[in-house]
């Protein structure tokens, strides 16, 4: 502020220029009294700027190890401020505590932005991990329904393979939009009226595709027809993350089954496969991000599972042993949670 401030700002000079200059390069404060006789005085950028000292103090902002600016107070009177003499050494160490505040709390300031972003950016890491995780699904449905396709000459089933593979790109699209949202700063859930029967019906298809040839007997039984409010999309991300970890759990075959029932105010899901169970070792922390018991795997399905079902105000229960792993979740079947009663 001040007539001499638009002449000032976004003026950059080289280091260590004027007094002010020399004090932040030498961490040392001064007083000094007629500026003009001191040879380490800027005068050319004084009278630039219209400035002309006629006492000076100045300080070096000191944050730890860094000299990271300075402050300059500057008298202009000819004459001695109004019967005090020119500023002394208390005036000096005055100015020196208040730089050393100021300084601490730049400091400060500075390091609480750089810890924000680096915590974004390490949860964009962690979403964008996430995102190539559920990448694979559709790319390998796609790849799947693609070789069919090649094998086909009936033009009505090809058809009906590109409708599905049409799908699976609206998925990926989401998928990318989501994680775009995220980088935005919102997180929110989709939440839409859903008819339960269809979802069951679409969940029928895809996880069908994926347990398509691995001698995998499995069946999608729906107890309840009724509607409920979730994310769609995410929960149908939650069960090919479950389905995927049953696949892998059974290289030989086996039963996959999911079955949907209404429990008062709740919707129950339960996917239940018949593999060797989740290995010892993992099993106190599966839910957490990169936790893996197998050759190849990141970690990462689990975790994203969780995530969901938390966003959902859900529960979710693994039990586990040699005859076979079983998770149960409990979704709050309306939105009543949240104080809303969303139609969409
Ligand atoms: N149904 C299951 N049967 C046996 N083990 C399982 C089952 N589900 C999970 N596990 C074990 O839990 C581990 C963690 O699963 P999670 O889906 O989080 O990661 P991942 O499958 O190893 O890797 P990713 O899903 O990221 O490709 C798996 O590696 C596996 O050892
Ligand atoms: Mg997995």
């Amino acid at each position: 502020q001040g007539p001499a401030a638009p002449r000032l700002v976004e003026r950059t000079v080289p280091h260590g220029t004027g007094l002010l200059g020399w004090s932040i390069k030498h961490r040392t404060p001064l007083v000094v009294d007629d500026p003009s006789q001191d040879p380490r005085h800027a005068a050319e950028l004084a009278s630039e700027i219209g400035v002309v000292p006629h006492h000076l103090l100045v300080a070096p902002l000191i944050d730890g190890e860094d000299a990271i600016g300075g402050i300059e107070i500057i008298d202009q009177r000819s004459s001695a401020r109004d019967g005090d003499g020119p500023w002394n050494t208390d005036d000096l160490k005055l100015l020196v505590l208040i730089a050393a505040q100021a300084a601490g709390a730049i400091g400060m300031a500075r390091r609480r932005s750089e810890q924000s972003n680096a915590d974004r950016l390490a949860s964009i890491g962690r979403m964008l991990a996430g995102l190539l995780h559920d990448l694979k699904t559709p790319m390998t449905i796609i790849s799947g329904y693609a070789q069919l396709m090649a094998a086909m000459d009936d033009p009505a089933q090809r058809d009906k393979y590109v409708e599905q593979i049409q799908r699976q790109f609206d998925l990926m699209a989401g998928m990318t939009r989501e994680v775009l949202a995220f980088a935005r700063g919102d997180t929110d859930l989709v939440m839409r009226k859903v008819y339960v029967h269809r979802f069951a019906e679409d969940l029928s298809k895809q996880l069908g595709a994926a347990v398509y040839g691995r001698g995998i007997d499995f069946e999608v039984e729906t107890r309840y027809d009724g509607t409920a409010y979730f994310d769609e999309q995410k929960l149908m991300r939650v069960f090919h993350n479950l389905a995927s970890n049953a696949i892998e759990a059974m290289p030989d075959g086996g039963h996959l089954r999911v079955a949907i029932e209404r429990d008062r105010d709740e919707l129950v899901w339960t996917v239940r496969d018949t593999g060797p169970g989740i290995p010892e070792h993992v099993r106190g922390r599966m839910f957490d991000l990169f936790a893996t018991g197998r050759k190849g795997g990141t970690g990462l399905g689990l975790a994203i599972v969780k995530k969901i079902i938390d966003d959902h105000r859900g529960m979710i229960r693994p039990q586990t042993g040699p005859a076979g792993t079983t998770f149960v979740i409990r979704l709050p079947l309306t939105r009543a949670l949240d104080g809303e009663q969303g139609e969409s």
